[in-house]
């Protein structure tokens, strides 16, 4: 096993430690580099840079692996429920039946929001995004429970504070929907699951009787689960470096939500459905958009395609195009997009520029066909993923927090002016 390694400077040698996790990833650690040599490192990005050790989620992206807390994702998307693997990212194990039914009671217990959110939410415009108002109510949270700002909390009060954003996410999410449309909003209904109460939030109308269908509620349970936690990605680094301010969860899974609705983020499953109704809108010339996508004058990037980790299938894309076949044949829904998908896909699994620089479909990819199915408007999608997102941010912060990990503070090159001096108005 390497134990260490020497980086040499203008003749001057440093002995640097390596650490190893626990499936043998190496890390060099430069932690004191700069104290001993004036020297820093430079990774723009971050493509190379471990910013934490972390025991929750295990990903091989050369080899397609994706595992939380040691299980396989493809044995939990098929025998787990969301629930359980949020549980499961939080606390470390699978839980027992007593303490299921404590985490499923506790968040039950708390999904009714205070009735001045609803005051915030209409002050909305209608047509604003759903992620910058799901952000917003998220941080409001700090307001109704000003407690929750205390650093120094104990584990009671975080694990409140855990069943309680857990419960009112989905609330904040069909609430926005229901404003979006101009609908009353419904309250939680305390009989059904989490998946089936978010549902039922979203689509139950005042005017007739709202039977939430099996089928659908098992997809979107499994694409939360598909979405529970994915290592040290942009809006889990943001949820850790805000956290690490010691700023509280809920400010923090508001700064997660925000990084998140980027198109080169969770924004892309919007993007994606966006990109393939273009597409078949243009007449379905699949080639076309794919020499767009390659064309390096054109902005395009065939979204739902690449992967910063994964140089491999995404296993998630892999059980999802499974899902999609299943879910649009059990609801009887015919969707040529997913002809154009799953065309695309074959085109560019074969093209050398898509080989060469190994780009494969991500978990975007076919996600929004499902959500689409489901009835899930298409400016939601984003949204459904932080649904999915949080037990993963949650855990992250926790983690982060009991750990004692410093603030995080990158470091820079300056590139800018040397110094100058200052220069009067009427000279410049
Ligand atoms: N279409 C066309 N070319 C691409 C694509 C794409 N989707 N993705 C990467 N490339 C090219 C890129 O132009 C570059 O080519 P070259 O080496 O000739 O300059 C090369 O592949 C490497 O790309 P990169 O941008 O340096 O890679 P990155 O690791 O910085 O970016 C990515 C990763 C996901 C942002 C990028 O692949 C992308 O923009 N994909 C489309 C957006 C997308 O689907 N995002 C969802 C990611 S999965 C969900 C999540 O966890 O957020």
């Amino acid at each position: 096993m390497v134990k260490s390694a020497q980086l040499s400077i203008n003749g001057n040698t440093f002995e640097l430690p390596v650490v190893e996790g626990s499936e043998h990833e190496l890390a060099i650690d430069i932690g004191k580099l700069r104290g001993q040599s004036g020297i820093i490192t430079l990774d723009p990005g971050y493509k190379n840079t471990g910013a934490t050790t972390s025991a929750i989620t295990f990903l091989n992206g050369e080899e397609g692996i994706l595992r939380y807390r040691g299980y396989s994702i493809e044995e939990l998307a098929e025998k787990s429920t969301f629930i359980e693997v949020a549980y499961l990212l939080i606390y470390g194990e699978l839980p027992n039946a007593e303490e299921l039914g404590k985490f499923q009671n506790a968040i039950k217990y708390h999904t009714l929001v205070h009735e001045d959110i609803k005051t915030i939410l209409t002050g909305f415009p209608s047509n604003a995004h759903p992620m910058g108002v799901l952000s917003s109510l998220v941080t409001s949270l700090t307001a109704f429970y000003p407690e929750s700002l205390d650093p120094n909390r104990s584990k009671k009060e975080v694990d409140l504070s855990i069943a309680r954003i857990i419960a009112k996410l989905p609330t904040f999410a069909a609430w926005t929907y229901k404003n979006q449309v101009g609908q009353p909003v419904n309250y939680p209904k305390n009989k059904y699951d989490y998946v089936s109460n978010f549902l039922y939030l979203m689509f139950a109308n005042r005017a007739e009787e709202y039977e939430v269908n099996p089928v659908v509620a098992r997809a979107l349970d499994k694409l939360l689960i598909l979405h529970a936690d994915h290592e040290q990605n942009c809006s889990t680094s943001t949820v850790r470096i805000v956290g690490s301010s010691h700023a509280s969860l809920f400010a923090s899974v508001s700064a997660g939500i925000s990084a998140l609705w980027g198109p080169l983020h969770g924004g892309a499953n919007q993007a994606v459905i966006e990109m393939l109704e273009n597409i078949r809108k243009d007449g379905g010339d699949t080639q076309k958009w794919m020499d767009k996508a390659k064309d390096k004058d054109d902005p395009f990037r065939l979204m739902g395609f690449g992967h910063r980790v994964y140089k491999n299938f995404d296993p998630r894309a892999k059980i999802l195009k499974k899902a999609a076949d299943d879910v649009l044949q059990a609801l009887g829904v015919d969707d040529p997009i997913l002809d154009i998908a799953k065309g695309l896909e074959e085109v560019a699994l074969k093209d050398s520029y898509f080989v060469e620089r190994k780009l494969y479909p991500n978990v975007d990819f076919y996600s929004g066909i499902i959500y689409r199915a489901l009835g899930i408007p298409v400016d939601m999608f984003t949204v459904m993923f932080a649904l999915g997102r949080l037990p993963g941010w949650i855990a992250q912060w926790k983690e982060m927090r009991e750990s004692g990990e410093p603030i995080g503070r990158p470091r820079q090159i300056y590139v800018g002016h040397p110094a100058r001096a200052y220069v009067n108005i009427e000279k410049r």
